[in-house]
């Protein structure tokens, strides 16, 4: 465990605990507000996060930025980050030896944000997060509050590219998001 962002990423810098190291252009830490109330994680870099070395850049990315853009959500007030750090060839979901291993960094970063709200981008960060037996399809769209933090478990964006019907959920759930920070902002007044 760091008790920095700064310790905590240049452990990460030459990491080879798993074999994705062997494919990877860049390590895709995360981005955005440190101390963010919001937090995204995804499933592990695609092509062009390898390339840029930031989360959510392609396509995907950038259907999440509209949609986000939409409901008055900013992507820099935000903390976005994966499940895996390295790309998985072509793309594939990342194999639990290799999630498991890069847990513990992504762990730590939650447990330095200290975020609120961790909205779960499809069933990979669901299911790492939250547990096998939890379903995508059921449970997106619903609150799960486990130890002081509410999950949304939503869509991938990607999956959006693939149904177009599916974005109304995912712009329905994301103002969910909304709406539990104004009652939380509310609260504090
Ligand atoms: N898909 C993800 O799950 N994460 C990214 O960073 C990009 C695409």
């Amino acid at each position: 465990m760091f008790e920095t962002f700064e310790e905590l990423e240049k452990s990460i810098i030459n990491c080879q605990k798993c074999k994705l190291c062997q494919n990877r252009t860049n390590i895709v830490f995360g981005v955005g507000n440190k101390n963010a109330d919001i937090m995204f994680i995804g499933e592990g870099p695609g092509a062009d996060e390898d390339r840029l070395g930031e989360p959510f850049v392609g396509k995907a990315g950038k259907l999440m930025n509209m949609a986000l853009e939409a409901i008055g959500l900013k992507r820099e007030e935000l903390y976005i980050a994966n499940i895996v750090k390295c790309r998985p060839p072509g793309n594939r979901n990342p194999e639990a030896d290799e999630a498991n291993t890069c847990l513990n960094y992504l762990r730590n970063q939650v447990i330095l944000v200290k975020p609120k709200i961790i909205v779960l981008l499809g069933s990979v960060a669901l299911q790492n997060i939250l547990g096998k037996e939890y379903k995508i399809t059921a449970s997106r769209g619903n609150w799960i509050n486990q130890k002081g933090i509410w999950y949304m478990p939503t869509w991938h964006p990607a999956a959006l590219l693939r149904d177009e019907t599916k974005k109304i959920d995912f712009i329905n759930d994301l103002k969910q998001v909304t709406s539990k920070m104004q009652e939380f902002e509310e609260k504090e007044y």
